[in-house]
């Protein structure tokens, strides 16, 4: 798939088949995270990947009863206490990119991996999303415990990955507003 093409297809998936992502799959949507460029080429990212599902249940849970506890929005209230809402839309899959330490663009470097990753994720017909609900739990003492991340690692970007239900349509972007400081012409 053309670059520009997948940057236009891509969109958040919320829908996906039971059937697992491949090791040779996974293994070329983090090769290809890792060309994301990063401050002073400090490479931070660090990747944690999740497939077990009993293990994907139990995150999607505790993040989501986590979250619940710190929600001020009504709307997303509802949403979390929803018992058929799955934080993971049931993904086969999640990857956490997380930064190896603090730093002054641990954000910038690890989110700039998390494009790239949904990126190629597209091009190979996969679908993902941030899921940004999760970050707090990752984050805490139980998180970090549970998936194994170790104390210097600061988790960043969620991400889930699998095979889309249906296609997604994009819901379009306004256009660019701009304010150009050109040569005069
Ligand atoms: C930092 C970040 C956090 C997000 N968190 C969530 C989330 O917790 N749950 C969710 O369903 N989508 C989440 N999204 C996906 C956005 O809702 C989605 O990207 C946005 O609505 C635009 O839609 P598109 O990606 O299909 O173009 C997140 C996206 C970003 C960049």
């Amino acid at each position: 798939m053309e670059l520009l093409e997948a940057i236009r297809q891509r969109r958040a998936v919320r829908d996906y088949l039971p059937d697992a992502v491949d090791d040779i799959t996974l293994d070329a949507l983090l090769h290809a995270a890792v060309q994301a460029p990063s401050a002073v080429d400090s490479q931070p990212w660090r990747f944690v990947v999740v497939r077990r599902r009993a293990m994907l249940d139990r995150i999607a849970r505790e993040a989501k009863a986590w979250r619940l506890r710190l929600e001020q929005s009504a709307e997303l209230r509802v949403h979390l206490e929803n018992p058929g809402f799955h934080v993971f839309y049931n993904a086969p899959a999640l990857v956490v990119i997380a930064a190896v330490q603090e730093s002054p663009w641990m954000v910038e470097d690890c989110s700039l991996a998390a494009q790239n990753l949904m990126l190629a994720a597209c091009d190979k017909g996969l679908g993902s999303c941030w899921i940004g609900l999760a970050q707090d739990y990752l984050r805490s003492h139980a998180g970090r415990e549970l998936l194994g991340i170790p104390e210097q690692w600061v988790p960043v970007a969620p991400i889930i990955l699998g095979w889309p239900r249906a296609h997604v349509e994009g819901h379009g972007r306004r256009e660019p507003q701009v304010r150009w400081i050109d040569e005069p012409r």
